[in-house]
């Protein structure tokens, strides 16, 4: 992993950070894969950064591979939700890497999803490393999507658009996903119409 191009171990990263706020926050969570996503976003929040800057750091290397390890037993105990059932199918139709789409995709994802989990989320914030003293659950949950937003942004992930993506293929995207057997586990209501809105929040 030590040469791996910092583009990959940033996209690759943020796929398994989207394992564990995915799995973190579905519908079948249960008590154990819960502890180990969220250490998986603590340790990812923490190390992700590092790793990406210094392909040569091992101990960010390893922190990440551990990481990345538990964030896939919390996915493979339970499941994902809206992102993978997203980036599974855009990625198959437009032939494009799984971490990239995932990572940009996970931002306008739990932007829909926080009023789903708002407690969940509020954790997360925590777990991304910020401080949510003196605000309410709802506001702690926003801020999980902006502390999110900010780590996908510093991480230079490319936006749909740069992938070459259109506005236009945005219904049968939606359509797509909607049939995806992911969509079921996400922790909102997901409706054809929810994935549309989305999508369309990824060209505004
Ligand atoms: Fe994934």
């Amino acid at each position: 992993m030590l040469n791996m191009p910092a583009h990959i171990t940033a996209s690759t990263g943020l796929d398994a950070l989207t394992h564990a706020i995915e799995c973190y926050t579905c519908a079948y969570a249960q008590p154990w894969p819960d502890a180990v996503a969220l250490w998986a976003i603590e340790t990812l929040a923490q190390w992700l950064p590092i790793a990406f800057a210094q392909g040569q750091n091992q101990e960010a290397r390893y922190k990440v591979a551990m990481a990345a390890m538990l964030a896939g037993m919390s996915y493979g105990t339970e499941s994902a939700g809206a992102v993978h059932a997203m980036s599974q199918t855009a990625g198959g139709y437009f032939d494009l890497p799984h971490g990239v789409l995932t990572a940009a995709l996970l931002p306008p994802v739990m932007a829909f999803n926080y009023l789903g989990e708002p407690h969940k989320y509020a954790r997360i914030a925590l777990a991304m490393g910020e401080d949510t003293r003196g605000l309410s659950v709802f506001e702690a949950a926003e801020l999980a999507v902006e502390s999110v937003t900010r780590f996908v942004e510093t991480l230079e992930i490319p936006t749909l658009t740069e992938l070459g993506i259109k506005q236009e293929d945005v219904p049968m995207l939606a359509q797509l996903a909607f049939d995806d057997p992911q969509t079921i586990g996400n922790p909102r209501d997901l409706t054809l119409e929810s994935y549309l809105q989305i999508y369309n929040s990824c060209f505004e």
